[in-house]
């Protein structure tokens, strides 16, 4: 692979768009170029009305995204070591708020950046042969594009201090118990597995998955009693569209439904 070839690779299909950080001779660590392609390729897709669910992996055999690139890391001043993770913190912050499901497939090494880019994804497919985990103290570091509070949000704090504090590399399994990726299926079945639950999402309704996504989103970090409010809210909003109509009407006529996305 040759310092010509492009950040990232981009394919659609069947309004599936797989977003693949294509720097595997680095194992796909994230410079501050990857992470602007991948803030524009994110920005795009939220855009594209013919994208309906986006899936995001690492090119080649062995890494998801082993993390943020280190040799780019060694020289910042503090200023730039703000403003780097200032960088990865709003390109991953446009992932999580993308108003479209995004599923990671980690298909290899996901540390550091890696697993905070994983972890704002909001479905995780880890191949059983994954390895996840926070190594920054190994590098005299903290994790600075959301791990210590994304990690925290989905494990709880006994996983996220384990994790960080000792910087220990965790198997896709263990990451399964403590609920950081949703399934872990065999490496080789990785790829159809993913695709398999893109297509299901890609055929739902998406102004329904929409307000899901923004309930949890929103909804999700204020007290209950304004999440219940805003989750009512958007159920309300759902009563203006087309697919509703038709999801129930199908349902009532004994036949699928075929969502439009009005
Ligand atoms: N940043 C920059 N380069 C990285 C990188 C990172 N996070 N992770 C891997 N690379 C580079 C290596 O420097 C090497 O480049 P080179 O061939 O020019 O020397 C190449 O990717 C292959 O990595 P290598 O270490 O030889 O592969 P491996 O299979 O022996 O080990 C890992 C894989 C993931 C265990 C090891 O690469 C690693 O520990 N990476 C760093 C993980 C990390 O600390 N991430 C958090 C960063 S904050």
């Amino acid at each position: 692979m040759t310092t010509n070839e492009p950040l990232l690779l981009i394919d659609d299909a069947n309004a599936v768009r797989t977003i693949h950080v294509n720097r595997p001779d680095k194992l796909n660590a994230l410079n501050a170029a990857t992470i602007d392609a991948l803030d524009a390729a994110f920005a795009d897709a939220g855009f594209d009305p013919s994208v309906r669910v986006v899936v995001l992996t690492g090119s080649g055999p062995k890494a998801f995204v082993a993390g943020a690139d280190i040799s780019e890391m060694n020289t910042l001043t503090p200023v730039q070591g703000r403003d780097f993770s200032l960088r990865g913190t709003r390109m991953m912050r446009r992932v999580e708020k993308l108003t479209k499901p995004v599923i990671a497939m980690v298909n290899g090494y996901a540390f550091g950046g890696g697993l905070e880019l994983a972890m704002c994804c909001h479905l995780r497919i880890a191949a059983d042969t994954a390895k996840m985990g926070q190594p920054e103290i190994n590098l005299g570091l903290i994790p600075g594009f959301g791990g210590t509070q994304r990690l925290l949000r989905l494990a709880g704090r006994a996983a996220t201090l384990e994790l960080c504090l000792t910087g220990a590399p965790i198997t896709a399994e263990r990451a399964l118990q403590l609920g950081i990726v949703n399934r872990v299926v065999p490496t080789a079945e990785l790829e159809s597995d993913t695709m398999k639950l893109a297509a299901q999402l890609a055929n739902a309704a998406p102004l329904a998955l929409r307000g899901m996504l923004d309930c949890v989103n929103i909804g999700g970090e204020c007290a209950i009693e304004e999440g219940l409010e805003y989750e009512s809210a958007q159920f309300g909003l759902v009563f203006a569209t087309d697919d509703m109509r038709e999801g129930t009407s199908a349902f009532l006529e004994k036949r699928k439904p075929a969502f439009n996305g009005r």
